[in-house]
């Protein structure tokens, strides 16, 4: 298979290269919408697959902080990942996956993550689940808060102007002990609030809900009129830095009247709106991978977080795909933080990189992959161990798309 030559595309090849991410998305974006995605391009590193003068693959990486217990990591978040309809499986994205792994790793990134179109594309270059998220579907008519859930603030509308100086705080205090929550940087909350009509895809507008009371931040609701006749209501983030806001919120979300049904896309696993309903039962829920995480740095890693309990492990972690987390890694942690060290001893557990993602944010138990095939532990206490060590209080969880 030839080799394309993948390198960053000049300042004035930006055009070209936009319109080949939006080639490989089948995407026939408005003027506004290529000059917008344009600007992002300018602010992320790129990285373009070139046949001759033609683009033929496209990947990028944003710079964000992934916050761990204890602790953050500064992340590279892989996007824009394509290759054109003419020239797939030939291995493009394999060759700028190898690429912009190691210039991430080159420039410090201890870890870099995405999210996925498809599940069976990322984890050959060793990306595991680090974040699961809920769908919910709920009707209206059986939408019902518990009585008791009182809230002792209110809820009012506010503009998408108004939100940019109170959404901010909201989302960093509810966020700050959440194992796996991406920071939103200014671009960020500009795109999200400027809520530009070509992301709208026929939905509303979006709206805003903010709930405040005596005890400080609160928390908000963005959501859009959607479906048929735009009679349900689709809730695009609902962010509460307490468990009175999200009550008030939801109860406000379930009073919208004309509403018919209520649905939400990016739900934390741990979410107690389920046990503050009337009838459980009636809210449809689908689990999902919501972001897939590739360690760069096993020894920085595994000593940027504290552990839920004391203890040492020796973890053997394989990596097929770029070899730079192949080894031993000796971890002693507890709560206040850890050590980690190249070991050549025998190992507790024996695992890929990938998986080893899946259980460093708490996303899923070791013992549970080892049932599952995918951890190989010496034995029952050194599992117990890890499953001690690894918990995390909230289960990982954020809710930008990038
Ligand atoms: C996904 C995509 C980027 C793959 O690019 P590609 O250059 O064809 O990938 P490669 O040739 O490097 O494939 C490497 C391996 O991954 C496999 N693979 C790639 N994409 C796959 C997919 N969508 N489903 C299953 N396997 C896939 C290939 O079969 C190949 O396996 P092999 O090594 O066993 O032969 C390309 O199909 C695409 O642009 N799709 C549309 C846009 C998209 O979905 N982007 C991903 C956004 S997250």
């Amino acid at each position: 298979m030839p080799d394309y030559e993948i390198r960053k595309p000049d300042t004035e090849e930006l055009r070209t290269f936009a319109r080949a991410v939006e080639r490989g998305f089948t995407e026939h974006p408005s003027p506004e919408a290529l000059d917008d995605f344009e600007g992002f391009l300018k602010r992320i590193d790129n990285l373009g697959a070139f046949d001759g003068p033609d683009i033929v693959g496209t990947i990028g990486a944003i710079d964000f902080q992934t916050n761990v217990p204890g602790g953050k990591l500064q992340t590279g978040g892989i996007t824009i990942v394509t290759v054109a309809a003419t020239h797939r499986r030939r291995g493009i994205l394999t060759q700028m996956m190898r690429q912009i792994l190691e210039q991430r790793r080159e420039r410090g990134d201890a870890i870099t993550s995405l999210a996925t179109s498809e599940t069976p594309i990322y984890g050959r270059f060793g990306y595991g689940i680090s974040v699961q998220r809920d769908r919910y579907k709920i009707a209206r008519s059986d939408a019902e808060l518990r009585p008791g859930l009182d809230s002792s603030g209110s809820v009012r509308i506010i503009t998408l102007d108004e939100a940019a100086g109170i959404l901010p705080a909201i989302f960093d205090a509810a966020g700050a002990d959440r194992p796996g929550w991406i920071s939103r940087g200014e671009h960020d909350w500009e795109h999200r609030l400027k809520d530009p009509e070509y992301d709208r895809r026929g939905d509303s507008a979006l709206s805003c809900a903010l709930y405040e009371d005596d005890a400080g931040l609160g928390g908000y609701m963005l959501y859009r009129r959607t479906g048929d006749g735009r009679k349900d209501i689709r809730v695009a983030e609902a962010i509460a830095a307490s468990d009175e806001a999200a009550a008030a919120l939801w109860r406000f979300c379930f009073g919208i009247d004309l509403g018919e049904e209520i649905s939400a896309g990016t739900r934390p696993v741990d979410d107690p709106l389920r046990w503050m309903l009337v009838d459980m039962r009636k809210l449809d829920m689908l689990r999902h991978d919501g972001i897939w995480s590739r360690i760069l740095d096993v020894q920085a890693v595994l000593a940027s977080r504290s552990y839920s309990s004391d203890g040492k492990l020796s973890l053997k972690i394989g990596d097929d795909f770029l070899g730079v987390s192949n080894g031993t890694f000796d971890l002693e942690g507890d709560a206040d933080g850890a050590s980690c060290r190249e070991s050549s001893g025998p190992a507790d557990l024996e695992m890929n990189v990938a998986d080893l993602a899946s259980i460093y944010f708490g996303c899923v138990r070791p013992s549970v992959l080892a049932r599952a095939g995918r951890i190989e532990a010496r034995s029952d206490s050194a599992l117990k161990t890890a499953d001690a060590m690894f918990a995390t209080r909230k289960a990982p969880w954020n809710v930008i798309d990038f």
